[in-house]
């Protein structure tokens, strides 16, 4: 148990009558990136969102360094050390960037304001105007920003590299990985295959709310037929 920071055994969710997580068992261990892969609507949001407490489950468990956390109300969850990227980038745009990442910043760990502003060069140069200036890409960039500075034990990203150009993604996935390094454990959802097979050390593919393939990022490249299957590549 020592060896893993988040385990769910069994996950159910449901929307009301629609049933979405169909028996999810998943293991996060300390220091790794797990990546969720599959296609639109499998399911994946709400995984995120069933860890982060957004949405109950109504079967199952979900512990988070070995203590039950399903059930509890999405602050509680997050002041044990788990910060959320949300899917679409979410701001406050009438703040400044530099607001925006001072009210996210905890001040007891490695990372601060000063330092994204030092890694993402557009923050700093943006750093006085309205967050909501800023292009799509940018604002996921502050995104990321904001759930580093609040220096999580656990990150979970719903799609940080969506709409990033290629030097953002590339400055994306040098900051997840040296989260890793600096010893937060992280669950990544992606829509793009080769930006998560680059950031992680083990990958699962969610179909209709099962997971269907669970491997490193090499088992999956050499299995062509799951990746047409659930990925809708390499056809
Ligand atoms: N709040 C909600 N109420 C009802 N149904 C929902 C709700 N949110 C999602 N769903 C449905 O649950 C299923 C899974 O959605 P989810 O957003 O988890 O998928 P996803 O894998 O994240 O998709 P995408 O790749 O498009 O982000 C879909 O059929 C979706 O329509
Ligand atoms: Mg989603």
């Amino acid at each position: 148990m020592s060896d893993s920071i988040l385990q769910l055994a069994g996950v159910h969710t449901y929307y009301g009558p629609s049933h979405v997580l169909r028996g999810v068992d998943l293991t996060v261990g300390h220091d790794e990136v797990v990546a969720v892969l599959g296609r639109n609507g499998m399911g994946k949001t709400t995984l995120i969102h069933t860890i982060a407490g957004l949405v109950k489950p109504r079967e199952g468990t979900i512990t988070l360094e070995g203590e039950r956390i399903d059930g509890l109300a999405p602050w509680r969850i997050a002041r044990r050390g788990l910060s959320l990227l949300p899917q679409g980038h979410r701001v406050f745009p009438s703040l400044t960037v530099a607001e925006n990442l001072k009210i996210a910043a905890d001040n007891g760990g490695p990372w601060d304001p000063k330092e994204m502003e030092e890694r993402i060069p557009i923050l700093a140069e943006r750093r006085r105007q309205p967050a909501g200036t800023l292009s799509g890409g940018q604002q996921q960039m502050l995104t990321l920003a904001r759930a580093l500075v609040r220096n999580p034990k656990m990150l979970l990203l719903d799609e940080p590299s969506e709409g990033l150009d290629p030097e953002h993604s590339r400055i994306a996935a040098e900051l997840i990985t040296e989260a890793r390094q600096r010893g937060v454990s992280i669950l990544v959802v992606e829509q793009r295959v080769e930006f998560a097979l680059g950031v992680a050390d083990r990958v699962l593919i969610l179909s209709k709310g099962s997971p269907v393939f669970v491997g490193t990022p090499d088992e999956l490249r050499a299995a062509e037929d799951v990746q047409r299957q659930h990925l809708g590549v390499g056809a």
